[in-house]
Order: C-alpha cells, then structure tokens, then sequence
C-alpha cells in the first residue's frame, strides 16, 4: 500500500517494531498513538508491524489496549475509524518493566523474539523513549546489556530520545556519552517537535528552493531578525517541571535555536541529515557571549504576577503549586544575540518566549533594511512601512511580506499593505499531531529532523553563559510583568538598545 501526501507518492516504513518505554504516560496517550493512529490511516505504516508497551505498572495487554483506546477517542486528530484502530490495537503488547529490574529486559528481549517471529517485522526495532529524563540513560543501558541495542544481520535498532536532552552543557554531554557508549551515533534520533512542524520545514524549502531570497539574505540587505514563540498558557499544573527547569532552558536552546538555525545556517551542500544537520550546528557554534556581563547584558529573565491569560485568570507565578514561594525560576526570556560570521555580522538575531503572554504568537519576522531615502519628499523614510517577511508557525500558518504601496489617488500617498500565503488556502492537509512526519521518518532511517549530538551540544553551549550569569546573580535582575501582556519593560529596552521595537504580540 503507498500514500499519496502532495504530489510524491510514499511508501510505508520498514517493517518493525514500535517499543515504547513510558507507555502508561501522557507522551504516549496524547501524542504518539494519535500520531500511529494517522500514519496507519495513511498507509504509511508497515503491513509487518508491532507496538510494544514497556511501563513499571502491572497491567495485561487487553487493559494497556482499552487505554489506548480511550486515549485515541479523546487525543485524535481525524475521524477514528473502528477498523483502523483494530488493526493498530491487534499488533499491541504490553510488557511491565523498568531499568532496574534487570530480568524485566530479558523477557522484553524473549517478547520482541516471538513477537518478530510471527509478525516478521525483520528484527527491526524501534526504541522510543517517553518517559521522564531521568530515566533515559539508565534505559540505554538495561539496553546494552541485553544485547537489544546491536544491529544484527541487517536489523536495525534506532533510539528516539524525547526532550529536555539535558539541563545544561555538561549534563547533555553526559547523557550523550552515555547514549553512545550503548548506540551509535546513526542509530540514535533526539527528537524536537518543533522539527515536526509543516512550517519550520518549510523555512528550508523557502530559503533553498527559491532563487530569490538567498543573495539578499545576508547583513548587507537584513536589519534584524526577531524569533516570537508567545504562549498565553500559564504553568499551571506543571510546576515542578517548570520551575525546575524555566523558560530558557524549556524552550531556547531546543524550539527556537532550531529555528534560528534554518533561518541563519549556511545553504547545505545536500539535502540529507548530514549536511544539514553539519550547517545548523556550526551556526549555533558561531553565537558566543564572552563574559557574565555581557550575558547580563544581552538577556531579559521575567516572572509574570498575577493577571488575566487568554480566557484564564492567572494567578502570581510564585503561587503556582509545586512552585517555590521564592522562586528565581523565570516564565519570560527575550534575548540580543549576534552571529559572528560574515553572513550576519552586525546583524541582531532577537528571542523571546514566555507564558501567560497576552496572546499565542509563534513567527519568526526578518526585517529588511530600509530603503536608503525617499523621493518621496512628503514621506520620510522612518515613516515607511517597514519590510518584514514574516513566517508563521502559530496560530496562523504562512508567509507574509510586508512593503509599501501607493493609496489610488490623485496624489502619491503611500501604506504599508502585506502579501500573504495561508496554508490553509493552498495545501488540505488532515490536522496531525506534528509526530507523524517524525516517526516516520525514524523507521525509514532519515535523520534530518533529529537533532545530532553536536546540534546538542551546540545549543547548550550558546545558553550555558545566561545559564550561569542568572544564577550568580539570583534574584538580582529578575523583571516581572503581568500576566496576560506582553511581557516586561525591561525586554523593550533590550531591543530599544540596538535602535529596534519588538513587533507586537498582542491584538
Ligand atoms: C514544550 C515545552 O517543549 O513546548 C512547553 O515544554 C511548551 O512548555 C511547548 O508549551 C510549546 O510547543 P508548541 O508546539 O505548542 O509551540
């Protein structure tokens, strides 16, 4: 069977295996088998094919089916159709364990061989890991011990790692370490979700399948580059993850480094996952903050106050349960970062993200320079609409420029008006969960959405001097804003610093 998405014919994946460890999770209800569900739908998955349930709870197959099932009913993103789901369900096992319960992968690994055997999935076998971090390393290795993790007569074992991948610099390179004393680098897929977006793929399809946009993307032709990812959602029950963790280290080095990375990354030579993946870690390489001071200088870290989100009031950050009454932990970050190549000398690349924000905006908007002077005597250049191409990613998904035109009329009045593509107006494509493309992609072996371990690395390495300049100075710093705006003063001032505004987020 082949699906047919756009004008390209795909075939379904190999045939293999889907073990899943933290099957009993959030990940796995909400995400991942409403992402199977739509891969099945499409026929992209293999006609030789098995999901197996690795959890610490005691549970049969029939009652971890009836889960994901239930799951399905709530979690779909398109009509759950009975045949379908028991097709999916029919290949369904469920095996109890965890890493420290040693015998717990001998009989995984006495499972998978019977299970290979009747389904003939070849020995192929992916590992998904959708359980809390902690758990990521010692699962590697439960792993390697018992001999699941060699590639064997042409089988192949690949591990998918879900997110945070580390909390700092040293910790990722200790969990990569770790990961690549069991697997080899080719076999192990670092997810990030925001890889699985339409439109942050397309930001490669846009700047490399158009001739028009790479001779003027460069410091001689962009002012600045402003990457929003606004959430209006507060931490609500995830305080202890969060304040645990905060805004930079949830969201920066990961989300919005991959796309700073598309946006800024030299042209790849080839479109495969070394090339690509070479390109955007050797640009994260090029971000360098010198001293604490300058880190200081370059970043804003906010808490919001009590407020109204959204349709939800939100109350103090600091009163969030499971959050320390004197937390430091920051819900905003907005940062000034340069790119010391030659490419983007000069050229400031502004992140900010936050909670609790008065509105769900996630674009990333490049402004081109203005125009050097006006002829038009009445209309001085700072009064010009200003060139932004902006991409979408949420809520709307799409392209738009910005620029100026003529109001008709006997006179020459200009306005700023915007061209806009909408991908809703050109492409129908079924809602998805944004894990399908990934999956997929995992059992056939492309890597390019996975992040590599220097991508990694790259990332942290670029944050680990905010990380350690906010901590010397704790509270000291720390801005707030309320809930429910658009984030601090103080991250104004940041952009008002390099003579820029940030665009607005709010209405
Ligand atoms: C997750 C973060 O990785 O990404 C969340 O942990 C955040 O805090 C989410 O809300 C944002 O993802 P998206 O796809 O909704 O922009």
């Amino acid at each position: 069977m082949t699906a047919k998405t756009g004008a390209r014919i795909v075939p379904p994946a190999d045939p293999c295996c889907f073990v899943v460890f933290g099957a009993s999770g959030d990940l796995t209800h909400r995400l991942l088998v409403p992402a199977l569900y739509n891969l099945a739908a499409t026929g992209l998955l293999p006609e030789a094919f098995s999901i197996v349930g690795v959890a610490r709870a005691e549970m049969s197959t029939e009652a971890f089916c009836a889960g994901l099932r239930e799951a399905l009913s709530k979690f779909a993103t398109r009509k759950v159709e009975p045949d379908v789901v028991e097709r999916l369900l029919a290949c369904v096992t469920y095996v109890q364990g965890g890493p420290e319960d040693e015998a717990s992968f001998d009989r995984l690994a006495e499972k998978l061989r019977a299970i290979e055997a009747a389904r003939g999935t070849r020995g192929n076998r992916l590992y998904y890991l959708a359980t809390p971090p902690t758990a990521f390393a010692p699962i590697a290795r439960a792993l390697g011990r018992t001999g699941l993790a060699a590639e064997q007569n042409g089988a192949w074992r690949r591990l998918i790692v879900e997110k945070p991948f580390g909390t700092d610099l040293a910790s990722a390179q200790a969990l990569n370490r770790e990961l690549l004393a069991v697997f080899e680098e080719h076999q192990i897929f670092r997810i990030d979700h925001y890889l699985g977006k339409e439109t942050v793929q397309n930001i490669m399809v846009m700047r490399f399948a158009n001739g028009l946009f790479e001779p003027i993307w460069n410091r001689d032709h962009i002012d600045q580059v402003q990457i929003t990812v606004a959430e209006t959602l507060p931490v609500g029950r995830r305080g202890k993850f969060y304040d645990a963790t905060g805004a930079l280290r949830d969201m920066v080095p990961n989300h919005l480094f991959q796309l700073l990375s598309l946006v800024a990354m030299e042209p790849p030579s080839r479109f495969d996952a070394r090339s690509v993946r070479s390109a955007k870690a050797a640009v994260l390489d090029e971000i360098q903050i010198d001293t604490p001071q300058e880190a200081l200088r370059r970043s804003v870290r906010a808490q919001y106050l009590a407020g109204k989100a959204g349709r939800e009031t939100v109350p103090d950050y600091r009163a969030t349960a499971d959050v320390a009454p004197d937390s430091t932990t920051e819900t905003y970050v907005a940062l000034g970062l340069m790119i010391d190549n030659w490419r983007w000398a000069g050229v400031p690349f502004f992140l900010r993200t936050g909670k609790a924000l008065c509105a769900r905006r996630s674009e990333i908007a490049i402004k081109f320079k203005q125009a050097p002077l006006s002829m038009f005597r009445h209309m001085p250049v700072e009064h010009l609409a200003e060139n932004f191409l902006t991409i979408g990613i949420a809520p709307e998904e799409g392209i738009s420029l910005q620029f100026n035109a003529k109001v008709p009329g006997p006179s020459v009045a200009i306005d700023g008006v915007d061209m806009t593509f909408r991908y809703k107006d050109h492409f129908e494509a079924e809602p998805s969960i944004g894990y399908e493309t990934l999956i997929y992609d995992c059992m056939i072996g492309d890597a390019i959405l996975f992040q590599r371990a220097d991508g990694v690395e790259a990332g942290w390495r670029a944050v680990q001097p905010f990380l350690d300049a906010w901590k010397e100075a704790g509270r000291d710093g720390l801005a707030t804003y309320t809930a429910g705006t658009d984030g601090p003063e103080e991250a104004h001032r940041l952009v008002g610093d390099h003579g820029r505004r940030w665009r607005p987020i709010c209405g």
